[in-house]
């Protein structure tokens, strides 16, 4: 039995926009857990399967353009992680429709990718706009 997938307070990057999308994604991923580890049905899953991922672009998409609004310093390297993980997803995606997969084993690798992107990566940007003083405030 996996441990409930929830947001903790030590994730929170600072900024209020980025923080409320990470708390809707463990959300997201918390209702797949919870549906994969009842047995639900395999439409009930694949309906939550597709709104996390389509969630997750979107996120990324936002996220994207408030560090290239700041022009962060990381942008590069950070959307080639989000890109990675998009690619990824789509390859977990087909590998559970062929049943070549387990949804537990997407949500445990979904679970683990974000807690450490969010923790290093997403931190970073909050850092580094707190210390940028001639930059614009982040909202
Ligand atoms: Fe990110």
């Amino acid at each position: 039995m996996q441990n409930p997938i929830a947001w903790q307070d030590s994730l929170s990057v600072g900024i209020e926009t980025i923080d409320n999308q990470h708390k809707s994604l463990f959300q997201a991923l918390s209702d797949l857990q919870k549906t994969a580890q009842s047995r639900g049905e395999r439409q009930a899953i694949q309906r939550l399967f597709t709104f996390l991922a389509q969630y997750t672009v979107e996120h990324f998409r936002d996220e994207e353009a408030l560090m290239r609004g700041w022009n962060y310093s990381r942008y590069e390297a950070h959307k080639a992680e989000h890109d990675l993980l998009v690619t990824r997803l789509s390859e977990l995606w087909e590998n559970w429709m062929a049943r070549e997969c387990e949804i537990d084993d997407v949500v445990d690798f979904l679970a683990i990718w974000l807690s450490h992107h969010i923790a290093i990566n997403d931190k970073h940007i909050g850092i580094e706009f707190r210390e940028g003083g001639s930059r614009e405030s982040p909202p």
